[in-house]
C-alpha cells in the first residue's frame, strides 16, 4: 500500500492516543498465564497485539472480544500454558515473541516460534541466552534468528542476571520465566528501562522488589507466583502520540491536544527533547488510570532549535528517534543523536532507515557509527521512502511530508497497522494531508 503526504495547512483539534502497545501485549500474556478472568479495556487493536492474542489462544487461553478495545481473557492458571499444535506466528512483534518465549520457558512446553521477514531478521539470543542459563533448551537459525524451537521441562533454575543491553524485553522475558521458577531471580539494570512488566506483575498479585544499587535498578522476584486475573485499563501510547505531537510542532499555525497519553517517566524522553528544542509540548490534567499517570498534551506550532540528545535518555525514548529526526530536519541548527546502536536491531536498522528517509527528501543528514546527525532547514521532499516493514519509519516519513515542498511517498503503509491502525483517520481529522494507498 504505497502512501503519501503533502504540504499541510495548520493542524487543529483534540484526538486520543491509541492504546499503549507495550501494555497491550503484556495484558494478553499476563491474562493468559493467570488464574481466573482478566478484563482488558482500551487495548490497542493493532496487528502486533492481535498476533500475541492468537498465540496466547494457541497456548490454551480463551480470549473474547466484547467491544471496541474490550477483551475478556480466561487464563490457564494452575493448568498452565500448553504445548501448541501449531507453530506460533508472532507476526512483526518483537515484544510479543520475546515476552512469550520468556513466559513459555517457565512451563513444561515445547513450541516453534516464527515471524514475518522483519521479525525473522532480529536477534533472539539476547533472551535465549538467559533462558538457556535457567535450563531451557533452544535452537535457532544462524545468529539466533527465528524460527526458534524452545523446549522446557518447566523446572527452571532461578537466575541472577545483568542484561548486556538495556532492554525491557530482555528483563521482561526473564521475569516472566521466573514467575514459574522456584527461588529468587534477580535482574540488575544499570540503565532503567520501561517498567510495565514490574507494574503488571504487581497488579496480578506478585511481589516484585525494586531497589537501587550504585545507580542501577535491582529487581527481585521470588517464584513460583500464582498470578490472579484482574482488570487492565490500557493507557494511551506516548510512542504513537509522538507522531501527532511532532506533526503539530512543525506544521505552521497548528494547535492540537492529544488526550490520554501515558506519562510513565520510563517513556517520556521525547517530550523532554522537544521541550528543550523550544517546542510547546504541555501536559495538563494529570490523573491516574490503570496504575499509570496519564495526561492530555497541548501542542502548538513552535520554532525549534537543534539539540544534543543525552545518551542516558535513550532508554526512555528508544522508539522515538525516527520522529525526533523529523523534528530535527526543520529545527534551526544541528541535532545529534548518538550512542543509539540498539536502533540497528529494531523492526529495521532504524539508523540507516532514518538517514535514508531524510536524505531521500533533501535533508542534511549524516550516519554516525552509532547515531544520526541532522542539520535542519528547508525540506525539499519528493522522495519515495523505503520502509523495510517498519511502522515507525513509515509514519515518520509521512509526517515529514507535511512540511516538505514536494510530496513524500512511502513504498508501503500497511505496516502502520501494527502499532497505530487509526493513523490515517486521526491525522486526517487533525487536517493533515496524508493519503493511504494510491487511490485516495
Ligand atoms: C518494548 C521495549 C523496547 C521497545 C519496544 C517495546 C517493550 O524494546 O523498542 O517497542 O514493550 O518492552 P527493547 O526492550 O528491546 O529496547
Amino acid at each position: 500500500m504505497r502512501s503519501s503526504s503533502t504540504l499541510s495547512q495548520a493542524l487543529s483539534g483534540t484526538v486520543s492516543a491509541p492504546g499503549d502497545k507495550s501494555i497491550s501485549h503484556r495484558s494478553m500474556i499476563f491474562g493468559a498465564m493467570a488464574s481466573g478472568t482478566t478484563h482488558v479495556t482500551g487495548l490497542l487493536e493493532g496487528a502486533d497485539i492481535l498476533s500475541t492474542a492468537s498465540v496466547m489462544q494457541a497456548l490454551g487461553a480463551t480470549i473474547t472480544r466484547t467491544g471496541d478495545g474490550a477483551y475478556t481473557i480466561e487464563g490457564c492458571g494452575e493448568t498452565g500454558l500448553q504445548s501448541p499444535d501449531v507453530d506460533l506466528d508472532c507476526g512483526n512483534a518483537g515484544t510479543g515473541v520475546r515476552l512469550i518465549m520468556g513466559a513459555c520457558a517457565g512451563y513444561k512446553l515445547r513450541a516453534t516460534y516464527t515471524g514475518d521477514e522483519s521479525l525473522s531478521s532480529r536477534p533472539m539470543n539476547r533472551i535465549l541466552d538467559p533462558l538457556r542459563a535457567m535450563g531451557a533448551t533452544a535452537t535457532a537459525e544462524e545468529g539466533g534468528r527465528l524460527p526458534v524451537i524452545l523446549d522446557s521441562d518447566g523446572q527452571l533454575k532461578p537466575l541472577t542476571y545483568t542484561p548486556p543491553v538495556a532492554s525491557a524485553q530482555v528483563k521482561s522475558a526473564v521475569l516472566l520465566a521466573a514467575v514459574n521458577t522456584v527461588g529468587v531471580t534477580t535482574i540488575t539494570e544499570p540503565i532503567p528501562t520501561r517498567d510495565h512488566t514490574e507494574n503488571m506483575l504487581r497488579a496480578f498479585g506478585a511481589k516484585v522488589e525494586v531497589t537501587q544499587k550504585n545507580g542501577a535498578n535491582v529487581i527481585r522476584l521470588e517464584g513460583p507466583v500464582t498470578l490472579k486475573g484482574t482488570n487492565v485499563n490500557v493507557p494511551g501510547d506516548p510512542s504513537s502520540a509522538a507522531f501527532m505531537i511532532v506533526a503539530a510542532l512543525i506544521t505552521p499555525g497548528s494547535d492540537i491536544t492529544v488526550e490520554n497519553v501515558m506519562m510513565n517517566p520510563t517513556r517520556t524522553g521525547l517530550f523532554d527533547c522537544l521541550t528543550e528544542m523550544g517546542g510547546h509540548v504541555r501536559p495538563t490534567n494529570f490523573r491516574k488510570s490503570g496504575g499509570e499517570v496519564i495526561s492530555d498534551i497541548h501542542v502548538k506550532y513552535s520554532k525549534l532549535n537543534g539539540i544534543t540528545v543525552p545518551p542516558a535518555r535513550a532508554a526512555s525514548m528508544i522508539d522515538e528517534y525516527p520522529i525526533l529526526a523529523v523534528a530535527a530536519a526543520v529545527a534551526k541548527g544541528t541535532t545529534i543523536m548518538d550512542d543509539i546502536g540498539e536502533l540497528r536491531v529494531k523492526e529495521s536498522d532504524r539508523i540507516k532507515a532514518t538517514v535514508a528517509l531524510l536524505a531521500e527528501n533533501g535533508v542534511d543528514v549524516t550516519e554516525l557509527e552509532n547515531g544520526i546527525k541532522v542539520t535542519g532547514g528547508d525540506v525539499a521532499g519528493g522522495g519515495v521512502v523505503v520502509t523495510h516493514h517498519d511502522h515507525r519509519i513509515a509514519m515518520s516519513a509521512l509526517i515529514l511530508g507535511l512540511v516538505a515542498n514536494a510530496p513524500v511517498s512511502i513504498d508501503d503503509g500497511a505496516m502502520i497497522a501494527t502499532s497505530f491502525p487509526t493513523f490515517f483517520d486521526v491525522m486526517t481529522e487533525l487536517g493533515a494531508n496524508v493519503m493511504a494507498g494510491e487511490a485516495r
